[in-house]
């Protein structure tokens, strides 16, 4: 049996470990303090959840579960175990706590769980291949990828919050300027994709799992999102207004709530304008529309076509005209700013086509990067699917047909997130996600 030296380099993890609480903690420094107890979006908790939640995920999961140790406070651990996803939002009420405890409280009991956390990093046997908890590390891989991803669940949760209750960053200002690249069509001739991680990688969540190849067949795809202005035709040619676009499920959706644009366009005094992170912009038109799953597949079928699959999706990401596949969009070399809008480097989006570098073998851009990418696939599991034992729930709560594939990344998707096999999901008609589109044929 390999040790834990072998197989896992416990200063890298470390340094991942506090760069990430580092993140979370400029997440929190964002938003002033009085909004700590506001819930932005009522199918989430509020803020001081989620400062909870962090740390509670993380003592739960690799002290408690993998390392046997008794934890720190079990009330907190308890409270903060998990969030939700419940089906609606009277679900959400019900799931409403009373008396959430300081702030203080939270920070004391973080302070506490990050030195527990820190310790057995450096010195516990988080490697043990006698538990599956364990096994290849793999408690210790499951809090850092979930926090990270939290970051960007909990920025878009901060997108929501009044704009004065935000601080930009200094220096921060949205790249608004810049033109659209005029549309193009590219033709993905039939091949196999590889779809999911396999075990050459350090960690990869069981809805990954196991890789398989697919067929697909040829078809046609855009190289570009769908801009602002792409979607505004939409909105006038009166697509809001028409069941013919929608789904039955998404129209009964745009009658019950009255929606007539995308979540984060505004109007004001006549002019319609983007509700970025910290201010509102008149509308970029050349930014990617962020629409729901509703809103994508009903501007798909105006135009005559669809959205891609999960596996034409890999085609056009990962796939070559030699017949190899790739790592990533734009070859092997490890992710960099060159090649797409991620990892924090922004706030918002910056207009399509803006990073050439990242384009795939086919010239399909902005496939990772600048807002995840909705598909036409039901989140599900794969062939051989199996829990991950550290977290049984994480995936196969989802499967319920109820939730649909995102692939790539956002601009605040962390770039330890940016694999190949990495799938997000969501409801089709949720509207807070940095999710942009493609029309494919
Ligand atoms: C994978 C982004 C859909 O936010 O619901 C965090 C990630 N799961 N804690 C979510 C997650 C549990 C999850 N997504
Ligand atoms: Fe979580």
């Amino acid at each position: 049996m390999p040790t834990t030296a072998e197989v896992v380099d416990r200063d890298a993890l470390i340094a991942w470990y506090l760069r990430t609480r580092a993140r979370s903690r400029a997440i929190f420094d964002l938003v002033s303090e009085d909004a700590y107890y506001a819930r932005p979006i009522l199918l989430r908790h509020p803020l001081v959840f989620y400062e909870g939640h962090l740390p509670a995920f993380s003592v739960n999961t690799l002290l408690k579960k993998g390392l046997g140790h008794p934890g720190i406070d079990p009330a907190l651990e308890t409270l903060f175990a998990r969030g939700i996803d419940p089906d609606d939002e009277a679900a959400a009420q019900g799931a409403g706590v009373s008396a959430w405890p300081t702030r203080a409280t939270v920070r004391h009991y973080a302070d506490e769980a990050d030195a527990a956390i820190l310790a057995a990093l450096a010195r516990a046997p988080i490697v043990d291949d006698r538990v599956p908890v364990l096994r290849g590390a793999e408690a210790a891989f499951a809090i850092i990828e979930h926090e990270a991803m939290h970051q960007e669940t909990l920025l878009y949760m901060w997108h929501r919050l009044p704009l004065d209750s935000k601080r930009a960053p200094a220096g921060y200002a949205p790249v608004v300027d810049g033109k659209a690249p005029d549309a193009a069509r590219v033709a993905i001739p039939a091949g196999t994709a590889t779809l999911g991680t396999g075990p050459e990688a350090a960690f990869s969540w069981d809805n990954e799992r196991r890789v398989h190849r697919v067929p697909v067949e040829a078809f046609e795809v855009d190289a570009f999102n769908v801009t602002n202005a792409d979607f505004m035709r939409f909105v006038e040619a009166g697509g809001y207004c028409d069941p013919k676009w929608w789904r039955a499920e998404d129209w009964a959706w745009v009658m019950s709530t009255g929606v007539t644009h995308p979540l984060f366009w505004e109007r004001h005094d006549g002019t319609w304008h983007w509700r970025g992170m910290f201010q509102l912009v008149p509308l970029p038109g050349a930014w990617p529309a962020y629409v729901t799953y509703a809103e994508a597949t009903a501007y798909a079928k105006w135009q005559g076509a669809r959205l891609m699959t999960e596996a034409e999706y890999h085609r056009a990401a990962f796939g070559a005209p030699d017949g190899g596949e790739r790592a990533f969009p734009w070859g092997d070399a490890p992710p960099a700013s060159s090649h797409g809008v991620f990892d924090f480097e922004t706030w918002d989006p910056q207009p399509v086509g803006s990073r050439p570098a990242g384009a795939s073998a086919w010239g399909v851009h902005d496939l990772m990067g600048n807002g995840w990418e909705w598909t036409s696939t039901v989140f599900g599991p794969f062939d051989g699917f199996e829990p991950l034992p550290s977290y049984p729930e994480y995936s196969a709560d989802f499967f319920d047909g109820q939730h649909y594939v995102m692939k790539g990344a956002s601009p605040v998707t962390s770039r330890d997130l940016l694999r190949r096999g990495f799938r997000n999901w969501f409801r089709p008609q949720y509207p807070y996600m940095y999710a942009s589109f493609r029309c494919a044929r």
